[in-house]
């Protein structure tokens, strides 16, 4: 951007591409809405880092919670991103069927493909096909408005609007007021719900069979039979669950991302939805969870623009 800014970032494609359906011509802008600040090297809310010599991208909450001023480049902290296209970057991924939950996609509705497992009944199994799960996740992420995401893993595609980070005073938290329980009324279970389960898929194969009727090893063995890294891709003939503790970067604990179990787990609460509370080992249990709720109440509104002339 040689130092501007933008609140859209456009991304020309090179070659033909078909998404979910839909081809996409080479030579087609696309609107990302990510915002690039004035100055700035990475979008809003994008980080970059150096993990085992590789360097590594990630998202950041202010990918939706955050925005630039269009008139000035400047960081709006807790104003919503209102056209970042979320569905649109996550169809392009290659591993998108990942996130099946976050979409109306039952993958045990999709005919099999090559891949075999070994299934919840010990028995050698052939999971939903890749490239048909993958094209129905796709057409599902392809609908979602720009400014929207889907944060309930419900097989529902029924994406909401991101809102405004403007949390002091404002319980209940989540547009149906689900967050309405715990540390600062609320504000740190949906923190919680945002790390330790719409961020990691795995967090929910243990409670995958009661919730959406699919067994724990289809469930895992439809996250990681297409992973996107080669290290998280599930061999053929394996058990899912097992090859995912060869692979857990956090073996000890459920899921992908650090948590530590509540006493009901895999039985979600009203306070940790899904039965697990993000903390990283090392520190007191909810300090980093609480910390961003303390955080988040700082944020205000920029002061009202309004300017005044005199008539006449
Ligand atoms: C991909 C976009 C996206 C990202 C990234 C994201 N959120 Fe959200 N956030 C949403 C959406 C959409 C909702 C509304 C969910 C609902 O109510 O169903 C929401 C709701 C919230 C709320 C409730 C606000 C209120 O007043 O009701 C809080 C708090 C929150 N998010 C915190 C976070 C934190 C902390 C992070 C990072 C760890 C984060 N979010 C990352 C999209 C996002």
């Amino acid at each position: 951007m040689r130092g501007q800014h933008t609140t859209n970032l456009q991304i020309p494609l090179d070659e033909d591409v078909k998404i979910g359906g839909r081809t996409f011509k080479a030579g087609t802008l696309l609107n990302t809405g990510l915002d690039v600040p004035a100055h700035s090297l990475l979008p809003l809310g994008m980080r970059a880092s150096i993990a085992k010599g590789k360097a590594q991208v990630g998202i950041t909450c202010a990918l939706c919670h955050a925005t630039v001023d269009s008139k000035n480049g400047r960081v709006l902290e807790g104003a919503p991103n209102n056209d970042v296209n979320t569905g649109l970057l996550l169809a392009f991924a290659t591993n998108s069927a990942a996130l099946f939950r976050q979409t109306g996609v039952n993958p045990t509705k999709i005919h099999s493909g090559e891949h075999t497992y070994i299934n919840a009944k010990g028995r050698e199994a052939r999971l939903p096909d890749a490239k048909a799960l993958e094209d129905a996740v796709d057409a599902d992420l392809l609908t979602w408005p720009p400014g929207s995401f889907d944060s309930t893993g419900s097989l529902q595609n029924n994406p909401s609007q991101n809102p405004s980070s403007y949390t002091y005073d404002a319980w209940p938290y989540g547009w149906s007021g689900f967050s309405s329980v715990g540390w600062f009324h609320g504000l740190t279970t949906l923190n919680n719900n945002v790390h330790a389960t719409n961020s990691d898929p795995t967090t929910g194969a243990d409670s995958s069979l009661a919730l959406l009727g699919i067994d724990k090893e289809t469930y895992l063995g439809v996250i990681f039979q297409n992973a996107a890294d080669k290290r998280f891709r599930l061999p053929n003939g394996a058990i899912p669950s097992e090859f995912f503790e060869k692979i857990d970067p956090t073996p000890g604990e459920p899921g992908m991302n650090r948590t530590i179990k509540m006493p009901g787990y895999p039985r979600g609460s009203m306070f940790m939805l899904d039965g697990l509370m993000a903390s990283t080992p090392g520190m007191a249990v909810a300090e980093q969870l609480n910390g961003m709720s303390a955080w988040q109440n700082t944020l205000a509104p920029p002061p009202n623009q309004t300017q005044y002339f005199a008539s006449d």
